[in-house]
């Protein structure tokens, strides 16, 4: 009988999350994220939309210098770190159970002088809002944070409630089923939404969204 090594995922796309780490290079550095699928699932591991996102970040089409970022989803702040090195402030935020993990993936690829730039904190989309100063943001990033229909709602509420009508928001996208576009069509109630970017290799779409003036009919 032949020996068949034990191969937890033998499918390449999925084998990429089992691993121990996943290395780039964004922004001029090498980063090298620490991945955990076992302990914290898919907040543990880079989904492909980060990588999208982050380069379509140093397509330099959106202005990072200076602006106030904030970063829903984190996961393991692959985006959020690649915007602090492009020169953004940015705070980058997850559900409680990951920000350890994040926090450790942060404070390791980030150089002394551009930790300040970064900080990590608990945001579950639609609860505590208020620890947001309302429309305080110029750019909301999210990848691969549309996917559970019961967030939607919330996800929502905190798009509205962090964004002036002045904020861009960027949301890096794998359209996985149906119902995934059902909240592009509720963003579509309250935000201008614009496909910008399209990977065709790793099939990810980047959506540009403002929020629109209040409805006078509502
Ligand atoms: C598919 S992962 C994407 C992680 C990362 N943005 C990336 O692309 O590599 C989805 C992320 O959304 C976070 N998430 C899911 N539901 C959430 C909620 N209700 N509030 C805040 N974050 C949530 C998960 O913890 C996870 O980090």
């Amino acid at each position: 009988m032949a020996l068949v090594p034990y191969v937890e995922n033998p499918l390449p796309a999925l084998s990429k999350l089992h691993s121990a780490s996943a290395q780039f290079r964004f922004a001029d550095h090498e980063l090298r994220l620490s991945q955990d699928w076992k302990k914290l699932g898919v907040a543990a591991v880079v989904w492909d939309a980060a990588v999208v996102m982050c380069m379509y970040l140093e397509l330099g089409e959106v202005e990072l210098k200076g602006k106030a970022v904030i970063e829903l989803g984190a996961g393991t702040g692959l985006v959020g770190i690649v915007a602090a090195l492009l020169g953004a402030a940015v705070t980058i935020t997850d559900r409680q159970p990951a920000l350890e993990f994040l926090s450790a993936n942060v404070k390791a690829n980030l150089p002394p002088d551009t930790r300040g730039s970064a900080s990590v904190s608990e945001l579950s989309w639609g609860q505590g809002l208020d620890l947001y100063p309302a429309g305080g943001f110029d750019l909301v990033l999210g990848a691969d944070i549309v996917y559970l229909e019961d967030t939607f709602a919330p996800l929502l509420r905190t798009l509205e409630h962090l964004c002036s009508d002045a904020t861009a928001v960027l949301l890096a996208c794998k359209i996985r089923y149906a119902r995934d576009t059902d909240f592009l069509g509720m963003l579509r109630q309250r935000f201008a939404v614009e496909e910008a970017h399209y990977d065709q290799q790793r099939d990810i779409h980047i959506y540009k969204a403002w929020k629109l003036p209040p409805r006078e009919d509502l």
